[in-house]
């Protein structure tokens, strides 16, 4: 087994001292890159990069040849789980991710069957292993699925949405119906995570893009209940270290109490929250991850400085704090702003960890 060689994120994820902050940002392997735009153009298309292990790990490496980042993010989709579970996942440009049988009655609900994930997700798992192998000790590889709600959205809508009419409908007139979903769905999760982990994954972190859309009521009953699902049945150590689990439930504000309940090690945060707040509502029982909005890296080198010199502070002493963006990095931004950000993490924040 080759020895890790930059621990600071497992470090930091599980609120152990480090000598600085260290940093990943969402979607660091991503269209803003001209080496991501042209890898994809060499695969086709977006489903056939995820699918060919060798070019999901060459765009996985992209970011970290360019910058000094603490991670490795598998390069893959959140929705390759319901496309495994039979729904049939395409891509329409500019129209975002489409489903050509989505499930929107109880009927549709009740046949899903949970699938075999080595099956149907075994290009995943060799992507994982290919990372890890070109990897070799640099800096860990986090492992990634969407929440099941947030993959809910996509199954039952058909595709992106904005009110998510139709699955908030189950939620208020059948909610058995959405409880099933929510289980079946993390079941797979459950074991697809757990797969990543065995093939290499050494942290994982759960995107809950979607489920502070709901009131919080229905938050606790579908979104966070089956994330605590899926926590439950991770597995949480492998070749003697812990498997460090983050949740990013995005706008979840005051909730971050309750999914600091779930017995995860991490939370992430978005923008709207700040750190020092976010501090009080966990009280130090997790780690936090981010939360500079990414909207600040099309601003000049001095406001990207300045908006990172207030993350750190916003956390302040201590250790637990991973830096990221509060949300993924836009297709629009000019790499070297990303370098200016990095930059200003390894400068500004060693001051924090004295
Ligand atoms: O962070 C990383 O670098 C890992 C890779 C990753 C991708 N998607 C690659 C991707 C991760 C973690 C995701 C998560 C994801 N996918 C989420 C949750 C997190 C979030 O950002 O809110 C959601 C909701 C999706 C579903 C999805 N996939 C959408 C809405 C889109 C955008 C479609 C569009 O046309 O804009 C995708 C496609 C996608 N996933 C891209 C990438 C790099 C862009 C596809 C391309 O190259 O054209």
């Amino acid at each position: 087994m080759t020895e890790l060689k930059n621990d600071l994120l497992l470090r930091a994820l599980l609120r152990q001292p480090t000598s600085r902050t260290p940093l990943w940002i969402m979607r660091q392997a991503g269209r803003y890159l001209p080496e991501y735009r042209a890898t994809r153009a060499e695969a086709g298309d977006f489903m056939s990069l995820c699918r060919n292990p060798d070019l999901a790990c060459e765009v996985t490496m992209q970011p970290l040849r360019r910058y000094a980042l603490d991670a490795a993010i598998l390069f893959s989709d959140i929705l390759t789980v319901p496309d495994a579970m039979g729904l049939g996942l395409y891509f329409v440009t500019g129209e975002g991710p489409k489903f050509k049988s989505p499930v929107q009655t109880a009927d549709a609900i009740r046949g899903l069957k949970v699938p075999d994930v080595e099956k149907e997700l075994g290009y995943v798992f060799d992507a994982v292993r290919t990372i890890r192998r070109e990897l070799n000790g640099k800096v860990p590889l986090i492992g990634f699925a969407g929440s099941p709600f947030t993959c809910g959205t996509y199954m039952v809508e058909g595709g992106s949405s904005r009110e998510f009419p139709i699955i908030k409908g189950l939620a208020k007139e059948a909610p058995d119906v959405l409880d099933e979903l929510m289980d079946k769905v993390a079941e797979t999760t459950t074991e697809y995570l757990n797969a990543q982990i065995e093939a290499g994954a050494q942290a994982v972190q759960i995107f809950d893009t979607w489920g502070a859309a709901l009131d919080p009521d229905d938050f606790r009953r579908f979104s966070l209940a089956s994330m605590q699902k899926i926590v439950d049945g991770l597995t949480r150590e492998k070749d003697g270290r812990t498997i460090p689990v983050i949740l990013f439930t995005k706008g979840a504000g005051p909730l971050l109490r309750d999914l600091a309940d779930t017995g995860c090690d991490a939370l992430g945060v978005d923008w709207t929250t700040d750190l020092a707040q976010a501090r009080e509502y966990v009280q130090d029982r997790v780690a936090l991850q981010g939360n500079l909005d990414p909207a600040t890296l099309r601003e000049s080198p001095e406001v990207i400085r300045e908006g990172v010199a207030r993350t750190l502070a916003s956390y302040g002493d201590g250790p637990g704090h991973v830096f990221n963006l509060g949300h993924g990095i836009t297709p629009d931004i000019d790499p070297d702003n990303l370098g200016v950000l990095v930059d200003a993490v390894h400068e500004l924040s060693p001051q924090y960890h004295k």
